[in-house]
């Protein structure tokens, strides 16, 4: 085979779990209107067809930013803001209702071609509409009464549920409605967290004018938890705008219900299906808690030991074990995941009679390493192995002497091992034995 089509397998079975995972989940889609004025839903269009037609349950949050200042020009009105939020008088809402109308149309029929020779051919995608949003009015913000800018009061999950339900993609504008028939002009953050949040979704996603969020040395961030999302928010240098708006509504969305956020690039080609269906994805992942935990193995998490070990097991790092040694041992495993997947692994053997245990087959997965996982493992085996009242660790290594000293452990000869351990060790490996004080 020649390296496209090798890579093209690779990476289609590199897409299977998530395939299969997002098979009946609800996505929350959000972008601002200038996807659409610039032309690039039509790509985006065909990518929500394949996510639809993967089983992914759809709903769609677009602004209209753009499209509302046009408006506002061509009425020869002014364009006001306070406090990062449109003042929206009587005229400003006669454009938002436009500007609205236009876009949904736009969308909806971007969402209906379904021309042969392309990925949209034979979809049919059903694009549903509905008054899912009631909203209240902001009011006076700092002496400025805002009129018709509002905010989301209640999204109406159940009739957004059976519409799901039906096969339908939903499309929500960033307007609302109120009991007493007012309508309100509301930001699309606004509406996408508070629907990702009541439907508990499984994921809510920006489309911005960056890649994501970056770092001081402006690289992109790939993984943050809610509580660093919100201490990145409380440092003072200046965010971008549209980081701004999304990350605060990434971060509520997470604590009232949201399995996850991601924050990506509206202007790379593709960028959707890169960060859904790879593991590393191209953009930021908020989650409400560490994507990465440690826990007791179990009989379930052999392969992915397996797995996880065997190439260093050929290189001559870790000792083979076999499958039925692993299966029996299973118990003495802790691993470590990230985001389902074993990404490393630790054992650990007590030997009661002498208050001592070994720490075997620690491992981290190449692509998971200097990220100080291996320190989290070895500090839960640590704590695991004081729990159990024992008072040295023991470890045989042949390449990781350094690491070890580095983390308190002395080296010590193999007449020093627990008795047991001892008749087993492997002269001809000339493992060079530490040990460290618990
Ligand atoms: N594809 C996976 C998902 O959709 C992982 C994405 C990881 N993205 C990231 N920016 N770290 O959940």
């Amino acid at each position: 085979m020649n390296n496209d089509l090798t890579s093209f397998v690779h990476w289609f079975r590199a897409a299977a779990p998530y395939i299969n995972a997002f098979r009946g989940k609800t996505f929350v889609i959000a972008f601002g209107g200038e996807v659409v004025s610039d032309g690039q839903f039509v790509g985006l269009a065909h990518d929500i067809n394949l996510l639809s037609s993967l089983g992914v349950r759809l709903v769609l949050v677009h602004g209209a930013r753009p499209q509302v200042d046009v408006q506002l020009k061509e009425r020869g009105a002014k364009i006001r803001y306070a406090h990062g939020l449109r003042i929206t008088d009587e005229l400003a809402l006669a454009s938002v209702k436009e500007a609205v109308g236009i876009v949904r149309v736009e969308i909806e029929a971007l969402l209906s071609l379904g021309q042969a020779n392309t990925p949209m051919a034979g979809s049919d995608i059903r694009v549903a509409a509905g008054n899912f949003v009631t909203a209240k009015p902001i009011g006076v913000l700092d002496g400025e009464d805002l009129q018709h800018t509002g905010e989301v009061r209640k999204i109406h999950a159940e009739a957004i549920q059976k519409r799901l339900d039906d096969g339908e993609i939903v499309l929500l504008s960033p307007i609302g409605y109120s009991p007493t028939g007012e309508i309100f002009n509301l930001t699309l953050e606004d509406v996408a967290a508070h629907t990702a949040a009541t439907l508990a979704a499984d994921k809510l996603i920006f489309l911005m004018e960056t890649d994501g969020i970056t770092d001081a040395k402006r690289k992109i961030i790939s993984t943050l938890t809610v509580s660093d999302a919100q201490k990145l928010l409380g440092k003072k240098h200046k965010l971008e705008d549209d980081v701004s708006y999304y990350l605060p509504a990434a971060i509520d969305a997470c604590r009232k219900g949201a399995k996850r956020a991601h924050l990506i690039s509206r202007h790379r080609d593709g960028a959707l299906l890169a960060e859904l269906f790879t593991r590393e994805g191209v953009g930021t992942l908020v989650t409400p808690t560490p994507l990465e935990t440690i826990r007791q193995a179990t009989i379930d998490d052999v392969g992915g030991i397996l797995n996880l070990i065997e190439p260093l097991e050929q290189q001559g790092i870790l000792v083979r074990r076999s499958r039925e040694r692993l299966e029996m041992e299973i118990g003495q495993f802790l691993v470590l995941e990230s985001d389902g997947i074993v990404v490393g692994c630790v054992a650990l053997y007590p030997f009661p009679e002498e208050k001592a245990a070994e720490m075997a087959c620690l491992a981290v997965h190449p692509d998971y390493q200097r990220r100080g996982l291996g320190d989290r493992l070895l500090e839960a085996a640590q704590a695991l192995a004081k729990k159990k009242h024992m008072q040295k660790l023991f470890v045989l290594t042949t390449r990781a002497e350094h690491w070890f000293e580095e983390r308190g452990f002395i080296e010590t000869a193999p007449e020093a091992l627990p008795k047991r351990k001892q008749v087993l060790y492997n002269y001809q490996r000339r493992s060079k034995v530490f040990r460290k004080s618990l």
